[in-house]
Parts: structure tokens; C-alpha cells; sequence
């Protein structure tokens, strides 16, 4: 191994999950699931990571029980698995089993696309497009009772936690951001109220799991509709949104940048990663373009050449800034990648035909 690496492949723990070293698969969506439902295909791709000695797998977005959840988003998505029903639920239970046998942990990405989905696409095409602006009491109430629902069904087949996506933009997200969420009532307004969605459905997934099931929360400055948008200008108002939620039961913040090492307020070249883990005292995950010359927008159009730059990784992680490096693009090209890590092989350079397979 290279020495320096040593740090990445030591063990970690949080709560009842305990991985064996640092890297985590990014959550990916992938489209191969008809009716929601994911077949062994799905459960090999993840146990063929795991095996490779990725740490821990977070899925893939899936649909939590909410009619409106998924459909077609900005990629016109099909195929996206959800985390109810009995023929998901045994899909995603082979999943687990696969993975826990090959020495790996998983937890599923709970996802609802809110205002990003497209009207009237499949699965529920009468199910109306949540956006925060439009939603009644009751909508947002169903809406977190099909978070604690899918969360619980995740704990029931054997998944080794649950992780939000609260980023990118999705529903969470869109309560979160003052772009999107223009109320002026509990659910809107400043910060707080902004957060309180997210903090919601945290809390009553936190009573229904128990304290020990760890609650993983990906956030992001960024959004699909605006890469330059901002949750946050100042580490203090970072600090309202990150104390909100870890008081409510969040476990691991999962940092969502484009480029790992970008910097976020003036005067520090710390990423959001480092500021989010040092303003909560909660572990985070670093993420974006490790492996890469280029990061994910740019790479659907540019050659995108592989890049060995594990050794900022490492300096940043002895700096504190992250305790696991979360990886996208380069474990969906190469199962074998993390190996290749230890080992100092050479990577292999981005290629779209990577999105249409499942190997
Ligand atoms: C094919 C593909 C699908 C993705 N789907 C999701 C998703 O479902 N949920 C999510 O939070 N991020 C998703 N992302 C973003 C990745 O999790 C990751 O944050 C991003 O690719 C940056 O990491 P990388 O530079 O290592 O690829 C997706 C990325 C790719 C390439």
C-alpha cells in the first residue's frame, strides 16, 4: 500500500455502524429498476463494490412512499427503485444480504424529487409535483409520515442506516434554500423555519429507529437550477442550519461540492465539509471530483481524464476536514477502484457509456 494512504484504510464508527476503512460510494441514480423494483443485477453491482473493499454503499436516490416522490426529473429518469411494497423490499433485502456478505455496509439514499419532478410522469402521474410554496398542512404531513415509512422499511430489511438526500435542490433541499421556499409561515421565512422540514423529518424518523441507527444527511450549497446558489453566505448562518439538524438526530453530515477542495467563505481554503464538521462537532463526508481532472457537469461533455489526487485527499483528512471521502464517478466506472487506490494502480478515465452499464 502506499504509505501515505494509510489514514483512508483505518476503521470507523458511528453509533451501530462501523465501517471497515473510510471510502463510501456516492449515491448514484441508475435507472435500472422497472416498476421499482430492484433485481439481482442491482444487488451484484452493489456487492461487487463492496467486496472490492468499499466501506460503505449509499444507494442510489429511492423513492420513499410518497405518490409524487419520483418521475422524471431534469434527466427525464425511469426506472428509479423505491423503499416500499413487497416486491422492492425483498429486491432491496438481496441487496443487503449480497453486501453484508461480502463485508460491506449499505444504506439507501431516501429521495423526494419535490418541484424537480416532472408533472404527470410515471410511476403516479396524477400525483401532483411537491414545491414548498404550494403545499398544505396535510401534503407536508404525508410527506414526512412517507419518509418514516420508507425509513423504517429500510432498518426492517437489514440496511445499516438511512441517509437524507437534503440537496441538489429536491424537496428537502427546496424548504432549505430561500429560492425556492417563499413562506412566510413555521415551514418558511429565516433559517430556522427554512429548516424545519428537514428537522422534522429527522426527528420522527430518529423516535421510529431508535438512537443508535445512524441518520445521514447529504446537504449542498449548490442546486440543480443554480450551481452558484448559496444555502449559506457566513459559517454563522451554516451554523443555524447544521445545529438545527444535528439537535434533531442527524448522525453524519454527507457534504455534497463539486470539487472536494473548493473553498467556501473568504480568508480559509477549507471546503464546506471542514466547515460543517467543525461549526456541528458531527463526522462529514467529503465529496466531488476525487479521481478526476474534471468535475461531474463539465465531465458529460468534456473528455475527462483520471487523476491521482488522493494525496490532497489525505492532507485535508489529517487537517480534520472530512472523516470519510465519498466517491461518485470513479467507483461507477471501476468496481475495483478503491483497490486499485491501495495498490497505486493507474485509474481509468471517464467514459459516459459508464451511465448504461451495471457492471
Ligand atoms: C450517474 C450519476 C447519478 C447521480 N445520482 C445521484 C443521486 O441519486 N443522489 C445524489 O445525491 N447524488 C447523485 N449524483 C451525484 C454524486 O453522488 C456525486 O455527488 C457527484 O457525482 C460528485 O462526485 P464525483 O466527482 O466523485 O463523481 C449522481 C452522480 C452521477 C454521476
Amino acid at each position: 500500500m502506499r504509505d501515505n494512504l494509510t489514514p483512508l484504510f483505518t476503521e470507523f464508527t458511528c453509533g451501530s455502524l462501523k465501517l471497515a476503512n473510510r471510502f463510501v460510494m456516492s449515491p448514484m441514480t441508475r435507472q435500472f429498476s422497472p416498476n421499482g423494483v430492484p433485481g439481482d443485477d442491482v444487488a451484484s453491482y452493489y456487492a461487487r463494490r463492496a467486496k472490492a473493499k468499499v466501506g460503505l454503499i449509499i444507494t442510489e436516490g429511492v423513492g420513499i412512499d410518497h405518490p409524487s416522490a419520483i418521475g422524471e426529473g431534469t434527466m427525464g429518469e425511469k426506472n428509479i427503485p423505491v423503499l416500499h411494497g413487497n416486491a422492492a423490499l425483498s429486491g432491496w433485502r438481496t441487496a443487503v444480504e449480497k453486501v453484508h456478505a461480502a463485508g460491506g455496509k449499505i444504506i439507501p439514499q431516501l429521495w423526494h424529487m419535490g418541484g424537480i419532478r416532472q408533472e404527470a410522469t410515471a410511476p403516479h402521474p396524477e400525483a401532483k409535483s411537491m414545491r414548498p410554496d404550494e403545499m398544505s398542512e396535510a401534503e407536508i404531513a404525508e410527506t414526512i409520515s412517507g419518509f418514516v415509512r420508507s425509513a423504517v422499511n429500510a432498518k426492517a430489511v437489514g440496511f445499516d442506516g438511512v441517509a437524507l438526500h437534503g440537496a441538489h435542490g429536491y424537496l428537502i433541499d427546496a424548504f432549505l434554500w430561500a429560492g425556492t421556499n417563499q413562506r412566510d409561515d413555521k415551514w418558511g421565512g429565516d433559517l430556522p423555519r427554512r429548516a424545519r422540514f428537514a428537522c422534522e423529518i429527522v426527528k420522527a424518523i430518529r423516535t421510529e429507529v431508535g438512537p443508535d441507527f445512524p441518520i445521514l444527511f447529504r446537504i449542498s450549497q449548490w442546486k440543480l437550477q443554480d450551481y452558484e446558489a448559496r444555502l449559506a453566505d457566513k459559517p454563522e448562518e451554516l451554523k443555524i442550519i447544521t445545529d438545527i439538524l444535528s439537535d434533531a438526530g442527524v448522525d453524519i453530515f454527507d457534504v455534497s461540492t463539486r470539487i472536494f477542495s473548493d473553498p467556501v467563505f473568504e480568508g480559509s481554503e477549507m471546503g464546506l465539509a471542514g466547515w460543517i464538521r467543525k461549526l456541528s462537532g458531527k463526522p462529514t463526508m467529503t465529496v466531488g471530483g476525487i479521481g478526476f481532472d474534471k468535475e461531474l457537469a463539465e465531465s458529460f461533455s468534456q473528455p475527462t481524464a483520471a487523476v491521482d489526487n488522493l494525496d490532497e485527499v489525505v492532507r485535508r483528512f489529517e487537517a480534520e476536514e472530512f472523516d470519510l471521502v465519498t466517491v461518485g464517478r470513479a467507483l461507477l466506472m471501476d468496481a475495483e477502484w478503491v483497490m486499485k487506490v491501495e495498490s497505486g494502480i493507474d485509474f481509468e478515465s471517464f467514459d459516459l457509456t459508464a451511465y448504461s452499464r451495471l457492471d
